[in-house]
């Protein structure tokens, strides 16, 4: 924290506070608590152009410090909850968040405390909090009962929440809209994005929305937002008591920003779909195979939502579509072993020897 900001000569991304200082919440006496996050990568994915003929784009965040979005907020809610004197911030999370929540403490030398659902999270992000040394509770419940005891205790103890219902959150992820928009010179046509709480399907239309206000965009994309079908409260209209998806991230069943996500949707003229579990993880496959990004089940709904879209006539040829892709494949990697008739991938076994290897690999004449 307060660490020297790099010198103007240094090419080093400075993360999303510094360099959206004017666009954010901040002052020059805001002890910046960030880990680099932001900046990421916005790659054309050919082989999804191919198959849509829309051109589109992905915003990999995966490729942020703790591998997804939330470092985004994660950011802007710690500098902001140290700006206020908390020395415990506390989350509910199905993963993600409580990776993001506990590095971050971490660097501000404050304590995180993380309420999951018991085994319901991947092993990845299990692993993230443990090693930053996150107070980390399994609670047997869902995640929507740890979200509602995390904010109990923010009510009641001297603890700071910094799940996304803490609009520092919607702030810090908002940036991801602002750097779409500089790298292309506009907004896109459409916008694909994975659904939870609806926090990120906010920040992104807020980030657009701003960006249209001070002249830098001249429209605001079709926000598309995506649920797994057994935890699709948004487009079933009602909260989900008992979600099921092999997607966890996004297993949830009472979304936080519910109210907020129906509203940008049709300030957008967006869309909210659902998708299977099998869906998910072919368009997973396709990504991984074809496009070469690597990214967790809940995060390949975005494609599986633009393979849908585009099936069902929606998508105009050429138009310009990003998908964020929130998560990286590495935080639950046992997906990608899976196979189609449920048993995993099994490599095949060679002995030390470089003719057979060859004949194995069909290099042999
Ligand atoms: N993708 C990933 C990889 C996520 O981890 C999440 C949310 C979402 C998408 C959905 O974003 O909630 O803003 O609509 N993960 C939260 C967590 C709930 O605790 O990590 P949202």
């Amino acid at each position: 924290m307060n660490q020297p900001s790099p010198k103007a000569t240094s090419r080093q991304w400075r993360g999303v506070i510094r360099e959206y200082a004017d666009r954010l919440d901040v002052t020059d006496a805001t002890p910046v608590v960030t880990l680099g996050e932001g900046g990421t990568p916005l790659l054309p994915a050919p082989a999804l152009s191919r198959r849509t003929g829309a051109d589109v784009w992905v915003k990999y965040e995966g490729m942020n410090p703790t591998g997804s979005f939330k470092d985004r907020g994660m950011t802007m809610a710690v500098t902001k909850a140290v700006e206020r004197g908390a020395k415990v911030v506390i989350c509910a999370s199905t993963g993600n968040t409580s990776a993001s929540a506990a590095a971050y403490a971490a660097h501000a030398g404050i304590k995180a405390a993380v309420l999951v659902p018991e085994g319901k999270i991947a092993m990845g992000k299990l692993s993230q909090a443990i090693a930053h040394n996150g107070e980390l509770l399994q609670v047997q419940g869902n995640f929507d009962d740890c979200l509602d005891i995390a904010r109990d205790l923010a009510a009641n103890y001297p603890v700071h929440l910094v799940n996304s219902v803490n609009n520092d959150r919607i702030e810090g992820q908002k940036t991801a809209a602002f750097e779409i928009v500089e790298a292309h010179g506009d907004a896109p046509d459409f916008h694909f994005i994975p659904v939870g709480n609806a926090g990120n399907y906010t920040a992104y239309t807020r980030g657009y929305r701003e960006d249209i206000a001070a002249g830098n965009a001249t429209r605001m994309p079709r926000m598309f937002g995506f649920q797994a079908s057994g935890s699709a409260p948004i487009v079933r209209g009602e909260p989900v008591k008992h979600p099921e998806t092999i997607a966890s991230a996004i297993r949830i069943g009472n979304p936080a920003s519910w109210e907020l996500a129906l509203s940008a949707r049709d300030e957008t003229d967006g869309y909210f779909g659902a998708i299977d579990d099998d869906k998910i993880l072919e368009a997973q496959r396709i990504l991984s195979a074809e496009v070469g990004i690597f990214v967790e089940p809940a995060s390949a709904i975005s494609v599986a939502g633009l393979l849908e879209r585009s099936a069902a006539g929606v998508i105009p040829a050429g138009a310009r579509v990003v998908l964020t892709v929130t998560g990286h494949g590495l935080k639950d990697p046992q997906w990608a072993l899976r196979t189609a008739d449920g048993s995993d991938v099994q490599p095949t076994i060679v002995p030390v020897d470089t003719a057979q290897i060859a004949a194995v690999l069909g290099l042999a004449s």
